[in-house]
């Protein structure tokens, strides 16, 4: 049985017409949303990153201005950018472009963002709202991973999902989002890590497997029960001459042989990648309509 594709390319432009539409509404109300981006350095990696949220933004109608600042900018040179985006009216969400080339400020950098225009989901203030089930904002790339089950018709409720990896910025957040007593959650959920011992007996359990490791070849065939949904975050560089660049994309499953046994399996690339980006529009869209109330 070959497992169905799920197609994060189509489910993001499904979503990303759909946002066209409400910001079309949004503006006849005298509303454009504004995302105001800070990059620091110039990490090609981060300036590809940017480019294609900044022409997201531009394709669904959201207004978006970017700082680029040199990667010896000071951490007060960075604060005073996010405070320049804070005072913004016209900035609804703010992204710091992770990660800066001096990691030990991060979190000071982004614990200066104003909650309600932190879009990425990753003040405190909105995790901690996210744990208690509170309207927030969700981090980008697990709220992208509840849009694609949701979507797929995958059943959730119920389900014994098995998370691997446990990241504040995915493995943590979609194991607590798919836990809670929600519409999009109600699932049993084990999440496993360095850590866990016999991984395997855990993963061939699972229902809904998701892999958020960062380590390709993490998840075999053998690991996975027949029929699983199978979500792949992990995004790995491998070595192939024959490409012009001289690596390819790949991800934290075995594709070809997972592929066989699930039910439904998400392609690296092209899976929950196109949704991350998708749903900073989606954050970026819900602040503001904030601006309404
Ligand atoms: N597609 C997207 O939009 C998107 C977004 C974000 C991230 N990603 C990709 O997703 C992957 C994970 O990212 P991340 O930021 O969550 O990574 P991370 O912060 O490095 O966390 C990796 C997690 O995997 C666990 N782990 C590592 N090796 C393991 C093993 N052999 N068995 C079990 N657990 C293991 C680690 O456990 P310990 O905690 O015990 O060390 C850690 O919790 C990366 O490839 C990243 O590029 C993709």
């Amino acid at each position: 049985m070959a497992a169905e594709i799920l197609d994060g390319k189509r489910i993001s432009q499904e979503m990303r017409d759909e946002l066209k539409t409400e910001v079309e509404g949004l503006a006849a109300k005298g509303v454009t949303p504004g995302l105001g981006v800070i990059l620091v350095g110039e990490d090609p990696a981060s300036r590809s990153y940017v480019s294609a949220k900044e022409k997201a933004c531009a394709d669904v109608g959201i207004f978006s201005l970017e700082a680029s600042l040199s990667a010896d900018a000071s951490q007060q040179e960075i604060l005073d950018q996010v405070q320049t985006y804070n005072n913004d009216e016209r900035i609804d969400g703010i992204l710091v472009q992770l990660p800066l080339p001096d990691a030990s400020i991060e979190e000071d950098v982004l614990n200066a963002v104003l909650p309600e225009k932190d879009v990425d989901g990753f003040h405190p203030v909105n995790v901690g709202r996210m744990m208690l089930g509170l309207p927030t904002f969700l981090p980008c790339t697990p709220h992208g991973i509840l849009h694609m089950l949701k979507r797929s018709g995958a059943e959730v409720s119920g389900a014994h999902v098995v998370v691997i990896g446990r990241s504040n910025i995915v493995g943590r957040p979609i194991a607590n989002m798919l836990s809670q007593k929600s519409e999009f959650g109600n699932a049993t959920v084990t999440l496993c890590h360095t850590g866990t011992r016999d991984m395997d007996a855990f993963t061939r359990e699972a229902d809904i497997l998701i892999a958020a490791v960062g380590r390709p070849h993490t998840v075999s065939a053998d690991m996975v029960k027949v029929g699983a949904v199978v979500i792949d975050v992990g995004v790995n560089r491998v070595e192939d001459a024959s490409r012009k660049r001289g690596y390819r994309l790949v991800g934290d499953v075995d594709y070809d042989e997972v592929a066989e046994k699930a039910s439904m399996i998400t392609p690296v690339p092209g899976g929950v990648g196109p949704m991350t980006i998708t749903m900073l529009l989606v954050n970026t869209v819900q602040a503001a309509r904030g601006r309404l109330s």
